[in-house]
């Protein structure tokens, strides 16, 4: 059985429709870089070990990369599954774990990378909007893309009811993603991800239209 290791910053939606899509893979820990995270709550009813490693204790990105690295490394997780964690990693870090490390974006990647998406997607009056899960790359928000779901924008769409749409669609495509990855469903070819046969067919856009 494939494993791995869950990394949040707070509220833990997406780890807790990880462990209810009861994937086949071991989950060894979960680490979060606050200690008030409330997904940490989420990992301890599931009987997930949890860490904390706060970045406010280390002077810099390079320490604090160096000892969530160290952390990491104990459980040999063969995935590193980013899920709402709210820092930016040092290139070294990111290497360390090439092709191992996935993350959901709440946007339609490459649009509106970084924070605030929602808002700013309504700022920008798009009509589409939505969530991406990829490959973890150095530059931030555009590694190879697994699999994107789609919602509508309506007129009266607030940051809040957006958000709200576009969370149901990651609870979603999260766990497929991740099934794909630990079944060897996936493979990436000139720095974009292709879905091997029988597989090929299965879509990797999913929408409220379909
Ligand atoms: C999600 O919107 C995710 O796309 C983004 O951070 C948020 C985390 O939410 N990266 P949760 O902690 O999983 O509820």
């Amino acid at each position: 059985m494939k494993s791995g290791v869950v990394l949040i910053s707070g509220r833990g939606s997406n780890l807790k429709a990880i462990l209810t899509a009861r994937l086949d893979l071991d989950i060894r820990c979960v680490i979060s870089n606050r200690p008030e995270a409330k997904g940490l709550d989420i990992a301890f009813s599931h009987q997930i070990p949890t860490r904390v490693v706060n970045h406010q204790a280390y002077p810099d990105r390079q320490h604090f990369d160096r000892a969530l690295a160290e952390t990491i490394d104990q459980f040999t997780p063969d995935y590193i599954i980013l899920a709402g964690f709210l820092r930016i990693f040092t290139d070294t870090f990111v290497l360390h774990y090439n092709n191992r490390m996935i993350n959901i974006h709440p946007s339609l990647l490459p649009a509106f990378t970084g924070l605030n998406t929602h808002a700013r997607a309504l700022a920008a009056g798009v009509k589409v909007h939505g969530c991406t899960v990829h490959f973890v790359t150095p530059t931030l928000d555009v590694g190879p893309i697994i699999i994107q779901a789609a919602v509508p924008v309506f007129q009266n769409d607030t940051e809040q009811s957006l958000a709200q749409r576009v969370l149901e669609q990651e609870h979603l495509i999260y766990p497929k993603a991740l099934s794909w990855l630990i079944h060897d469903q996936i493979e990436i070819k000139h720095e974009s991800v292709h879905l091997k046969t029988p597989f090929s067919s299965a879509p990797a856009l999913i929408s409220p239209w379909n």
